[in-house]
């Protein structure tokens, strides 16, 4: 077994993963976001001292599997500094105290193996990467051979939710709350421009939306405008992601598509992105609910993969690393 520990941002999972048959035996994870929700964002040092409290909890329950342990992984980069040595720090001690190698995993491959969690690998595929740090499209051939094909030049998708439910006094994290009050909106009441619709760049930017939405809010009378902003706003931020990718897919063909990361919840990017796949006749995938947010299950899966293929880092290299090279 594996035991996996995920610690990137805002919430303290650790995992146990089956190395043979792939099977989750234990999965647990608290999450920080009340504690978060008055500040409209993660605070890092805050984070940081939950992680510190919250994981070792986690660990108490996990000790009838140390017998079993074969290795011990964690995510390594990227992520919020001071909340990445929480779990690194742990992952090391129970290196030494079992001895068994350490494995450093990389989120955002994290995130995409959270679509084979119980399942085999699947590749090669094109991955929509959407959270609350990342705007990425990338191609995966395989665990080691990821392109990243387009970015965002600035805030990502789930931060620009994130950004207007906290203009709007709604917590964090805003994606859920954008998505319920969009519901009951008008798409179309707002006419915000579809960002860099006149470059040719495949890339992404949401500052700018951002900013016009920041305006409306501003406008608005009262709070009842709030949901045809939401409602205009998730329908442009979304049409973004369409527009970029329809130009991507003139160059490089969809064959199997896959959308993960925390915003990868949001069912309207969903059905458009579904909408958007019909022509190319292209399979898509999608993470179970439970695990398209930050989880440990996801870095577990990756790590029977680098078990399997020895890539094991010693105490010395293992580092925590805000910044990926993906
Ligand atoms: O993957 P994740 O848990 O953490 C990062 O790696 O960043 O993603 C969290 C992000 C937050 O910005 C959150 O607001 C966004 O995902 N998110 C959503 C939805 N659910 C979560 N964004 C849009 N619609 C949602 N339903
Ligand atoms: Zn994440």
């Amino acid at each position: 077994m594996i035991l996996s520990i995920e610690s990137s941002c805002d919430d303290s999972a650790i995992a146990i993963t089956d190395i043979k048959t792939k099977k989750l035996l234990f999965h647990k994870k608290i999450s920080q976001e009340l504690e978060h929700c008055v500040y409209g964002g993660v605070v890092p040092e805050l984070a940081a001292r939950l992680h510190a409290e919250a994981l070792p909890k986690i660990l108490q329950e996990c000790k009838p599997y140390f017998k079993d342990l074969k290795a011990v992984a964690v995510t390594s980069t990227p992520g919020l500094a001071v909340t990445l040595v929480e779990g690194v720090t742990m992952a090391k001690a129970i290196s030494i105290a079992l001895n068994i190698p350490l494995i450093g995993v990389n989120h955002l491959i994290g995130h995409i193996y959270s679509l084979f969690i119980e399942k085999e690998v699947l590749f090669p595929l094109t991955v929509l990467l959407v959270s609350g740090g990342h705007t990425q499209v990338m191609e995966v051939k395989s665990l080691i051979e990821i392109d990243t094909v387009a970015k965002s030049m600035d805030d990502s998708f789930g931060e620009s939710f994130d950004k207007v439910a906290k203009m709007m006094g709604l917590g964090y994290p805003g994606g859920p709350v954008i998505e319920e009050l969009a519901k009951n909106g008008d798409r179309k009441k707002y006419n915000f421009t579809i960002p860099l619709s006149q470059s040719p760049l495949i890339a992404f930017s949401y500052s700018g939306l951002k900013n016009a939405v920041r305006l409306a809010i501003e406008k608005a009378e009262d709070k009842s405008k709030y949901k045809d902003i939401a409602a205009s706003f998730e329908h442009i931020a979304t049409a973004h992601l369409v527009q970029k990718l329809k130009k991507y897919f003139k160059i490089t063909k969809p064959k199997t598509f896959a959308i993960v990361g925390g915003a990868s919840a949001n069912l309207y990017l969903r059905a458009q992105i579904e909408e958007l796949l019909k022509p190319h006749n292209a399979q898509l995938l999608l993470s179970e609910l439970k695990y398209c947010s930050d989880n440990a299950a996801m870095i577990g899966r990756v790590a029977i993969e680098m078990y399997e293929k020895k890539m094991f880092c010693d105490l010395d290299t293992l580092v925590s690393s805000p910044k990926s090279s993906l």
